[in-house]
Parts: C-alpha cells; structure tokens; sequence
C-alpha cells in the first residue's frame, strides 16, 4: 500500500502529527499553528445530530431486479419486467440513540432508496405491516412515550404502557412487537413492509392501492428476550456488526418483493378503512403478486458519509406511484425532508450518497454548502431554453370532499381496534409463540408499570383476546407475590421511584 504524506485539508504537506508549535520546549502553543487549530476545530464539528426516531442503524447497498410482471398496474420505470435498479438500504431500530443495543425490543426500520432513471425512490418502511398509531398528531407523542423521561433520563416501561393503554389503536402494532418478530435475529432474518397504502398508476392512467411486503429469502428468525439480552450485553452492535460480515464475506442477503393490489373502486366499500396504517388486508382478500428481488453486495466503506448522511424521504415518488389518503403517510410527505433540512443542511440531496442519477434540472439554487453549479435562466418561465415543466405529467389524485373537521379514523364497518391484533392471536401463532408472547409481556410489565396503568394492560390484552389477557395478568400477580406476598392484592407494587412525578 503506498503511504501518502499527511495534509492539512488545504492539501499542504504537515510538519508533524504529535508535536504542536510551541515557543521552546516548555513554552505556551502558539495561534499560528493552524494545523494544530484544524484538528480541534474539525473534530469538534464531527457530530451532527442524530436523527430523531431511527437513530441507531447501518445500512448497504445493492440492487433490485424485476423477476414479475406488474406493469398492468404501474408505469414505474424501475418496476417494469426485466429492470435492474442500484438501491442504498438502511436498518434501524426506531427508539434508542445511535449507541444503544441492536437487540432491544423495537421495531425495525427497513428503509431502500431506489436510484431511479427517473429520480429517487425512497420506501421508507419498516419490519412489520401496521404501527401503533394511525393520525400523526399522536406521532411525536408516541416516540416521546418510548423515548426517556424528562427528569431522571431513563426509559421507562410505565410511560410506553401508558400511551399504549389509553391509545387502543396501538394494539395490533403491540401484540406483534411482543410477539417472535418483536427481536429479529439479525436485519437479514426479517422482512420488511411499506405498511402504509401506496398508489400505483399504470401507462393507460389507471390507479390501484397497494402495499408492499419484502420477504426475507433467509426465513425468519427471532430472539427469545433471554437471548437478546445476553446479546445486548455481549455485543451492542449484533445486527450492524452480522449485515457486514456477511456482506463482506459474500454471502448477500436477499428479500423477494410482493405486492398486495386492491383495485382503486374497492377502497369505497371495503369492510374496513383499507388506508388505515393499523391494519393489514388480509391475504385471502388480497393474494401476493411477486414483483422482484433486492439483494445487497456492498458495504459501506464510511459510515458517516454513506449512512449516517443518508437521508430517506417518503415523499420522493417517481412517476407511477405516489401516496394515498392515509393521513400518516401524507403527514410523512413533510416531515422526513425537513428533518433533512436540520440534520444535513437545505442541499442535503446533494450529498452524493443522496444525489440521484438521473440529471436534475431542478430551479433550486444557492444555500450553504451547495456543490453543483446552476447557471442561467435562473426562473421560470422564461424565454432562454431553461427546463420547462412536463405538463403530460399525471398527479395522484382521488375524491376528497367535506367540511374541514378534526375526526377519528372510523368510518367502515369493521374498523375497531381488536379484531386483527385477536386474530394474530388466535389464528397465526401457535401455542409455544403465544407461550412465549404472555412471557414477554408479563417480562415488560413486571416491577415497571405502576396503577392504575396496569389494570389497564389487563383490559388492553382481555380485549385483544380473553384468554391470553387472563393469562397476563394471572402471570403478572404471581410473579409479583413471589417478591412480595402484598403485592399479589395491590397489584405491582415494586415500582415508586418511577411513579413519582414533580
Ligand atoms: P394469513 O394466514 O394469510 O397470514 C398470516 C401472516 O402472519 C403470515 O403470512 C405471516 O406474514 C404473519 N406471521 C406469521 N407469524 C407471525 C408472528 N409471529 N408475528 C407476526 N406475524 C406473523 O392471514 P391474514 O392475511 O388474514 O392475516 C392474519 C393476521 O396475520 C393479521 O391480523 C396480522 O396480524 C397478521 N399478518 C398479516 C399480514 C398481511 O399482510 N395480511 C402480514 C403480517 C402479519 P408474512 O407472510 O408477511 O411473514
Ligand atoms: C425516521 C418521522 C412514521 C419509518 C424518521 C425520522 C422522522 C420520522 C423525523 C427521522 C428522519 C431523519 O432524520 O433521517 C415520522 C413521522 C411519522 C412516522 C412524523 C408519522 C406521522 C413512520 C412509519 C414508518 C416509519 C409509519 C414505517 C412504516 C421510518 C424509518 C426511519 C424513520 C425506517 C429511518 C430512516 C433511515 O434509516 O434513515 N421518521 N415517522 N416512520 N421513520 Fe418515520
């Protein structure tokens, strides 16, 4: 390997890497040493913020290849047969901060940048098929509840239960977090969902709702809590540390895309709101379409300016697909672009790892730290040739009509918040995974939630289902006698400390 010589940034050759310039031997540093003062004053800068939710993740990249056929249902240019598109992908967990365990209990977030010959696009998703909240009003609140407290700085059970027990739309979100899936075995033993509605719009202008599911082509594998806390402790950064080596070493992941497709008319009568981020269109209503595969084959070879400045926006579409009424989505339209425009800087996109590859021919201009020249004319319209809009261009559209109203999202006749966290329950785990399901609630509710929030999560899980609420609390009482004989009639004394607001 040929060894260079150290520079400063300007490029100019340095005198010393361990010696600061100094008046003798013993005598005070002097300001004009600007090496010196360039590496305190970069390193000072080093960090950005982290991004708020999502913080703690890695990422790679790969392609995607077309192996269906899907284009009766969209022009995308990257889903058409035969396609092969480059693609970054970043995994996060959603609560903790950049340095926190890979393995807590989390959903996973499983999010891919498509570059596109027709611009970026970003799904932005995450590991399972619904969330726990379905009007991003209570967006911020939630992330706060799973974050920490304002006082002591800790996480705190009784918080996330609290939220969870006086939100019931949290509950299908919440049995499958407690659930296997609620601790992948690594990012490449998961799938990956856009849960939320998507439109997709065909060559002849016909639209049809979809969702999009990525199925791991590893199979599923999961923790068991016990062993996700082992691994906490034995290694933080299991699932950043698994996607490298085996990326290194050439064994690339893969997941095959499948697209659920609900033809535009259905959504009017459908038994429940199909643009309901808390809910799943059960397969038998709407089969799987394959649509291609993703597979990943290179590391980043530096983090910071490859995955943490990769920036992720669901509003980045390309013509074909485009958002639906799902009030969340549309609020995740604003919200990413400008956690860009705080974390990154307003020329985020220019970052290359963000840049498309198609041209760009935006009007945008200026700002800090933008790169890439603009020239004139610098407005539209205008008469010198600069890039004119493609008026052929067909926006999403669908019916909206009615008085402005602040109104819950309840307007079909199937749309309670029970019914499928129930079935889940019921119909798609066995008996060991609902075994271990009351373990991991019983675990999470033990010494850490406080009344009269745990008779709530007693309700919350009797109306998921009876018997494994009965189970809960049954298992609840008897692990709490068993440190304090008191506290089978009191409930779950164990927890004060944290009860105790200023
Ligand atoms: P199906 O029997 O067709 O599908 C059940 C699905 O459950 C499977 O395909 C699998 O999803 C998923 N699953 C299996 N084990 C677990 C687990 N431990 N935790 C969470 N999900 C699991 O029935 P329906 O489509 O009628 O759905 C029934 C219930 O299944 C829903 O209420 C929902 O809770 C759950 N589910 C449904 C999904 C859907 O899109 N319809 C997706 C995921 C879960 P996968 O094939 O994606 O791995
Ligand atoms: C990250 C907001 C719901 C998946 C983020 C970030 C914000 C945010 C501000 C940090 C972005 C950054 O700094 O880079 C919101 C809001 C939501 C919402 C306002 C609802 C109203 C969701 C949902 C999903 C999701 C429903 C999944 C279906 C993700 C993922 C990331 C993320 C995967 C990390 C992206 C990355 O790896 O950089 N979210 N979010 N979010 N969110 Fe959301």
């Amino acid at each position: 390997m040929t060894r260079h010589f150290t520079t400063t940034d300007s490029g100019a050759p340095v005198e010393s890497d361990e010696h600061s310039l100094t008046v003798g031997p013993g005598g005070p540093i002097l300001l004009q040493d600007s090496y010196l003062i360039e590496q305190m004053a970069q390193f000072n800068r080093e960090r950005i913020p982290e991004r708020q939710p999502h913080a703690k993740g890695s990422g790679a990249f790969g392609s995607f290849t077309v192996t269906g056929d899907v284009s009766a249902y969209t022009k995308a240019s990257l889903f058409q047969p035969g396609a092969t598109t480059d693609l970054a992908v970043r995994f996060s967990t959603v609560a903790g901060e950049r340095g926190s365990p890979d393995t807590w209990r989390d959903p996973r977030g499983f999010a891919v940048k498509f570059y596109t010959d027709q611009g970026n696009y970003d799904m932005v998703g995450n590991n399972t098929p619904v969330f726990f909240v379905k009007d991003p009003m209570k967006f911020q609140h939630f992330i706060r509840s799973q974050k920490r407290r304002a006082d002591n700085n800790l996480r705190d059970h009784d918080m996330q239960w609290d939220f969870w027990t006086l939100s019931p739309e949290s509950a299908h979100q919440v049995t499958w977090l407690m659930g296997d899936r609620g601790i992948p075995r690594t990012w490449r033993h998961m799938n990956g969902y856009t849960s939320h509605t998507y439109m997709w719009i065909n060559a002849q202008g016909e639209e049809f709702w979809v969702k999009y599911h990525f199925k791991t082509d590893q199979g599923m594998e999961f923790f068991t809590q016990h062993e996700a806390d082992q691994m906490a402790a034995a290694d933080t950064d299991y699932h950043t540390r698994d996607l490298f080596e085996h990326i290194r070493d050439g064994e690339y992941p893969s997941w095959t895309l499948y697209v659920q497709v609900m033809p535009y008319a259905d959504a009017e009568d459908y038994r429940f709101n199909p643009f309901d981020l808390t809910k799943v269109w059960p397969h038998g209503d709407y089969p799987l379409q394959e649509v291609g595969r993703m597979t990943l084959d290179r590391n980043p070879t530096d983090n910071h300016t490859e995955i943490e400045q990769l920036a992720f926006q669901p509003n980045n579409f390309v013509p074909g697909i485009g958002p639906s009424p799902d009030r969340m989505l549309l609020a995740r339209l604003f919200s990413y672009a400008d956690a860009h425009r705080y974390r990154l800087g307003g020329n985020y996109q220019q970052i290359p790892v963000n840049a498309p590859v198609c041209p760009v021919h935006s009007y945008s201009k200026d700002g800090a730290m933008r790169v890439q020249k603009v020239s004139d004319p610098v407005y539209a319209p205008n008469s010198y040739g600069g890039p004119a809009a493609d008026t052929s261009q067909h926006v999403p559209t669908w019916q909206a009509d009615g008085a402005i109203m602040r109104s819950a999202y309840v307007d079909h006749a199937e749309d309670d918040d029970w019914g499928q966290a129930g079935t889940l329950v019921r119909e798609v785990l066995d008996d060991a995974a609902r075994e271990r399901l009351v373990d991991n609630v019983v675990g999470h509710l033990l010494n850490a939630v406080s009344e009269p929030i745990l008779e709530r999560a007693f309700e919350y899980w009797k109306n998921i289902d009876k018997s494994i609420g009965d189970k809960i609390e049954a298992g609840v009482r008897a692990k709490a006698s068993e440190t304090d004989p008191k506290a089978a009639e009191q409930g779950n004394p164990a927890r004060e400390s944290m009860q105790r607001k200023a």
